[in-house]
């Protein structure tokens, strides 16, 4: 396929634990571009559009919480089915479950305060990166 783009985010605890640049460096270690970058910390108004999938959910306040407790890192990189392949980098939600060899699955792990910290947000589909792009990067 051709080229696609992809919108991730190091989320706050990603920042936290000085894993930037392990992060950003595997996903272009695969081979993907780094089209764009941004440091900045997360508005609740931007969660709100950006997880209004979740915006019903008992966790969303403890996700409004968690993604504005720090700056995060914001990064459009593409490439041939990106969104695919960045999502199998990023690995499962939960970090308990992510398998090893993921990012998640090496580098996070459950805290057992309730929320799931994941290290990174990546887009899954072609519609929500473009709108994510917008979103983030107006
Ligand atoms: P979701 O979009 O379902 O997953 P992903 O980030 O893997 O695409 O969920 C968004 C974020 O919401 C997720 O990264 C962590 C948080 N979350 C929870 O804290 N608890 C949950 O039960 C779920 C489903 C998500």
């Amino acid at each position: 396929m051709d080229s696609q783009r992809i919108f991730i985010l190091v989320k706050p605890d990603g920042v936290e634990r000085g894993l930037v640049g392990e992060i950003l460096g595997r996903i272009e270690a695969k081979g993907y571009k780094l089209e764009d970058l941004r440091f900045m910390r997360a508005k609740e108004e931007v969660l709100r559009v950006h997880y209004a999938h979740l915006a019903d959910k008992p966790f969303f306040p403890e996700i409004v919480r968690y993604m504005t407790r720090g700056p995060v890192v914001a990064a459009i990189f593409s490439g041939a089915n990106v969104i695919e392949g960045v999502r199998a980098l990023a690995g499962a939600t939960n970090p308990t479950q992510a398998v090893p060899g993921s990012i998640r699955g090496d580098l996070a792990r459950e805290w057992g305060h309730g929320n799931i910290e994941n290290l990174i947000h990546a887009s899954d589909s072609d519609e929500n990166a473009e709108k994510e792009i917008s979103l983030w990067f107006n």
